[in-house]
């Protein structure tokens, strides 16, 4: 079904009211249309106009920043990284496609449609790409499925990841290997997370690369052992390994990178991967239900879409290609270009000295503590917003509860690197937050 049909059945207008439609936000995404004015600013002249006003955002300081977010204070939240409250700037922006939606479903749909390519193309401000090179998902887990599912596997192929994965990523290879029947060989990269070295983990991708090999599977900060790789360093090797290899056997750099996005200052081209995946309703402050998908190519060489898209330009690219169609909470995905601006806002340099800063500061603390064992590599070159430990006298679940009793939330996990205790300090913390945290360690330890 092409891009028109699927929008005329849709919302059933006429044909070509859709096309026109379309065509004309995609010019004026591109400033060629009305005099360049932004998209609302045309909206105005139809019947939908939203209720609240549009909120601007100019950042002053931390402590300021946090009245920006309706978190409640009086609790300590230090798993920001399971799921994020907005910003304001994001709320209104909701607010507003909110408004319009229920006003009128279908003529907002149509005349928002636009703010789908306007949100890629934010998302590719942020990450120095290009709008064609931006798919949007649900969440982490939706983007690594449609990744691991239509990428270019033949028969004979196979997958490297590692033990560090998260279960979406061993997941979504499982399912795809169980149907097609290839391998996937699963690796570790350090036994103790402050062992990890760029070093180390580079012989030993080199060891387990084979002719065969058509994916290698990463993700950038592991979310059950708090480890950050070198993904530029692998990019590179990677880059090498390829020499020689044509594009029916070149090997295709994926990489889970939620727990880097948002935190950490660095373009997609600097990753050097194929194709990188991100929830970004973590550490992005972008709302509930968001994520991307960013490829290195801006066409389909290496992968297939799985779900249909509602690609009413018909564009060819990678990013209207492979957004799942489907209705979605629109007022969420559109909304996520606010958090790419906020983001740009504060400054990607500025954020990531932060949250270094943070989970710096919160490691000396633990390390004063005898009776808690820091898991955490101290260095920011192996680590980001983790800061995961574990205190001798207590299991993981024993230390989320006392804290929680005291208002103080922090996340348990079992996974690769055993039992630990995961805090991920960022821009709403304080080191006030973080004394207040470290005193009942110190009570309990
Ligand atoms: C490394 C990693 N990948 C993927 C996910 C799944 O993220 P989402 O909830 O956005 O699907 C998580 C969850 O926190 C994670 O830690």
């Amino acid at each position: 079904m092409r891009g028109h049909d699927v929008a005329a059945m849709i919302v059933g207008y006429p044909e070509d009211t859709l096309m026109d439609t379309s065509r004309r936000r995609l010019l004026k995404g591109a400033g060629l249309l009305a005099g360049g004015l932004p998209f609302h600013t045309a909206l105005s002249a139809t019947s939908t106009q939203p209720a609240v006003s549009g909120a601007s955002f100019e950042f002053e300081n931390w402590e300021r920043l946090r009245d920006e977010f309706d978190l409640d204070y009086s609790w300590r939240n230090f798993a920001g990284f399971l799921f994020a409250s907005h910003p304001r700037v994001v709320e209104q922006d909701i607010q507003r496609h909110r408004h319009g939606f229920n006003r009128n479903p279908a003529n907002y749909l149509v005349e928002g449609w636009g703010y789908g390519d306007e949100t890629r193309q934010k998302a590719g401000d942020y990450f120095g790409v290009t709008a064609g090179q931006i798919a949007l998902t649900d969440s982490t887990t939706m983007g690594l499925a449609t990744l691991y599912n239509g990428i270019s596997i033949k028969p004979g192929q196979e997958v490297l990841t590692t033990e560090h994965e998260h279960y979406s990523v061993q997941t979504s290879l499982r399912y795809r290997a169980q149907r097609e029947g290839f391998k996937v060989n699963t690796i570790r990269f350090y036994e103790e997370p402050r062992d990890v070295s760029t070093d180390e983990v580079l012989k030993r991708i080199k060891q387990h690369v084979n002719k065969k090999t058509r994916v290698l599977a990463l993700t950038w900060v592991h979310s059950g052992s708090s480890v950050k790789l070198d993904i530029p360093a692998i990019g590179a090797l990677v880059a090498e390994l390829n020499a020689g290899r044509g594009d029916d056997d070149r090997i295709l750099f994926c990489v889970d990178g939620v727990h880097g996005f948002g935190v950490e200052n660095l373009n997609f081209d600097e990753m050097a991967c194929d194709f990188f995946v991100a929830g970004t309703h973590k550490w992005m402050f972008g709302p509930r239900g968001t994520g991307i998908i960013c490829s290195r190519r801006t066409d389909l060489a290496f992968i297939d879409p799985t779900i249909p898209p509602f690609n009413l330009a018909e564009d060819p690219a990678f990013g209207p290609m492979m957004t799942p169609g489907g209705f979605h909470t629109f007022e969420h995905r559109w909304a996520l270009r606010k958090a790419f601006e906020f983001h740009l806002n504060l400054g990607k340099d500025n954020v990531q000295s932060r949250i270094h800063f943070l989970n710096t500061y919160l490691k000396n603390r633990l390390q004063e503590i005898g009776g808690v064992e820091l898991v955490t590599p101290m260095s920011t070159e192996f680590s980001s917003g983790f800061t995961f430990f574990r205190v001798a006298k207590h299991s993981a679940e024993d230390v989320q509860r006392v804290m929680q009793a005291r208002k103080i939330i922090v996340s348990p996990a079992d996974r690769d690197a055993g039992p630990v205790v995961r805090m991920s300090p960022g821009i709403l913390n304080s080191t006030e937050e973080i004394d207040e945290a470290v005193a009942v360690l110190r009570e309990i330890a």
